[in-house]
């Protein structure tokens, strides 16, 4: 048996994965860390302020988290979901009653993107009352900003997918609002609608954004704001006097 192991572990194929032995000293365990995608996000060195769980609540990472149930939710959604005026609507029924767990898959994407919304919001009222939002974090607190509007973006270009009545009366109401918007109101309504009225174009682009571009906008930016995180010094939490 250790034959095989020492056969495996010597491997060329074993040490392209694994370039350092095992963690029982500080260099291999220093190296476990950075040359793992996963494990080098996390800083070398955390300061013991910033683990204190009733400082963040943890809200950033259950929005990061709620964001990759969503993409994952929302992937097996689209094997199904085909964006037209005269199939949308039959999907959801079918997917309700017909798909094996389609019910609690459709439920998982809502609950979880209403989860997202709320989380999200209140992640950033935990920042602004600790006011991790002051130099030197206000570029990372401008991040956040865009990251709020993809987010409340990627719900409200969702809630047209299903294309039931309160889906179209509620995006007929929404994109009129955004039509009064000063200066730009007019050119945002018609870039939304791609037409006079909610229909078939509006259904394609809010489609296009809602599993495209705002996700992979929000995958960017939060990898961005994580970066940040770390180069700001960690969390604000660090910066107060014992
Ligand atoms: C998709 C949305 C978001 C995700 C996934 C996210 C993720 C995170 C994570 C994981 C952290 C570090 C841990 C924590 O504080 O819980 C963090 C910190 C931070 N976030 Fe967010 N965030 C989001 C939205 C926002 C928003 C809307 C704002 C403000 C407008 C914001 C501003 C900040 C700032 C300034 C920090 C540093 C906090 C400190 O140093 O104490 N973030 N974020």
């Amino acid at each position: 048996m250790q034959n095989v192991i020492n056969f495996i572990t010597n491997s060329r194929v074993w040490k392209s994965f694994f370039r350092h032995g095992w963690p029982d000293n500080p260099l291999d365990r220093s190296l476990v860390m950075t040359t793992n995608v996963f494990f080098h996000l996390h800083p070398v060195k955390v300061n013991r302020k910033s683990l204190n769980w009733a400082y963040s609540l943890g809200l950033g990472v259950i929005s990061a988290i709620a964001f990759l149930e969503l993409t994952l939710t929302g992937i097996l959604l689209m094997f199904y979901y085909v964006p037209t005026l005269e199939r949308a609507y039959g999907y959801i029924i079918t997917l309700q009653t017909e798909v094996p767990f389609g019910q609690l898959l459709r439920n998982m994407h809502r609950w979880g993107a209403h989860l997202m919304v709320l989380v999200v919001v209140l992640h950033m009222v935990r920042v602004f009352y600790t006011g991790a939002y002051k130099p030197p974090r206000q570029f990372n607190w401008v991040v956040g900003v865009v990251l709020l509007l993809l987010t409340l973006g990627a719900s409200f270009t969702g809630y047209l997918l299903p294309w039931d009545q309160l889906a179209f009366w509620a995006i007929t109401v929404g994109t009129s609002v955004a039509g009064y918007a000063p200066v730009i109101g007019n050119s945002a309504k018609a870039i939304l609608l791609g037409g006079p009225e909610v229909g078939q174009e509006a259904l394609t682009r809010f489609y296009a954004l809602h599993i495209m571009i705002i996700p992979a906008g929000i995958a960017l930016l939060t990898s961005l704001h994580m970066w940040r995180v770390r180069k700001d010094g960690g969390l604000a939490a660090n910066e107060i006097k014992d």
